[in-house]
């Protein structure tokens, strides 16, 4: 009988054949943790996020424990989020050199010296109106936030950041970071650009998580439009002209197209942000006992990676290292 077809079982029938012909891999180093550190909680406490099971919201001592806790397991990194004890118009303690995240990320640096620790830039935290940036009447202004942006910044740097990370999608923030950066001393410190972040209902655990909901109206004025494809090679595009080293997406998931169409248009390191909303699904469907947890999340993450990105940001970097 000579029929020929193909048997694509013959490298499927044990698990080291399986591990041979394997393309892609996920390792602990892939992964960067979000925490979010909290100055209105005494230092040592923490608090849990209720939409993000296994999230906290660390005081300012307790996040070097957490922290030191992941020292030698291989992390890629963490990415810092603060929360600060008092907001105002333009969000000033998010660029004090005073200011949580610049305390916390000199004291991590401190205690664990090998960890990267990468800063988000935005304002959302640290405004009492929760825009991303300075207002003019309804609307962010972009051209003054960008001031605001390359103070943080730098703040950031000076503190001892290892990247700096802008989140906002105001027009001409990485040159203007770039600039700022250059001008103090901080030519070395890379910028990961959140390039292609869309205006996504999958945030809302983080909003609760980092209390950045805006008072009034959304962010879909300078966040993209999910419907939009080609404008996210626009974006990124922009970034690396205005001197960006790394470029991400997000979120992680819902935009796999986007992560392979980057992937393929552009050699600089490309990141995923698997969101809160994101962690909070399968958080929650594998606590009903209705999904198997942990090889969703691999297989969540394996397709982030088999999508192109090099890296991602998830909640769930620290499980991972368990
Ligand atoms: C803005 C920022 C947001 C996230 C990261 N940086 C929220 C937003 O744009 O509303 C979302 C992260 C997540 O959902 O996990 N500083």
């Amino acid at each position: 009988m000579d029929l020929y077809f193909h048997r694509g079982r013959r490298l499927r029938r044990s698990s080291a054949m399986r591990a041979l012909v394997r393309e892609t891999t996920l390792d602990a180093g892939d992964l960067i943790q979000p925490l979010f550190v909290d100055e209105t909680l005494p230092p040592k406490e923490t608090k849990a996020i209720a939409s993000m099971p296994g999230q906290f919201r660390w005081g300012e001592k307790a996040i070097i424990e957490e922290v030191k806790s992941y020292d030698g397991g291989g992390l890629g990194g963490i990415i810092l989020f603060g929360i600060p004890k008092r907001k105002d118009a333009l969000g000033t303690q998010g660029f004090a050199d005073t200011g949580i995240v610049q305390r916390t990320v000199a004291a991590i640096k401190q205690a664990v010296p090998n960890m990267l620790v990468m800063t988000d830039v935005c304002c959302c935290e640290y405004t009492d109106h929760g825009h991303c940036g300075k207002l003019d009447g309804e609307h962010v202004d972009n051209d003054a936030t960008l001031e605001l942006l390359q103070k943080t910044a730098v703040s950031h740097a000076k503190a001892g950041a290892d990247v700096v990370a802008p989140s906002d999608m105001m027009d001409g923030r990485v040159a203007a970071i770039r600039a700022a950066l250059d001008d103090t001393g901080f030519a070395q410190t890379p910028i990961l650009s959140y390039a292609v972040k869309y205006a996504s209902g999958f945030y809302g655990p983080f909003r609760e998580a980092a209390d950045s909901t805006p008072s009034f109206g959304d962010r879909a004025g300078y966040q993209m439009d999910p419907a939009n494809a080609r404008e996210a090679m626009r974006e990124a595009q922009a970034d690396i002209d205005e001197g960006a080293d790394m470029l991400m997406v997000k979120p992680g998931l819902p935009y796999l197209d986007i992560i392979r169409m980057l992937s393929e248009s552009f050699a600089h390191p490309l990141f995923a942000y698997q969101v809160s909303g994101e962690y909070a699904m399968l958080k929650a469907a594998a606590q009903n006992g209705w999904l198997d947890e942990n090889r969703t999340v691999v297989e969540s993450l394996l397709s982030l990676k088999r999508a192109g990105c090099d890296g991602i940001l998830t909640y769930y970097a620290k499980e991972f290292l368990e």
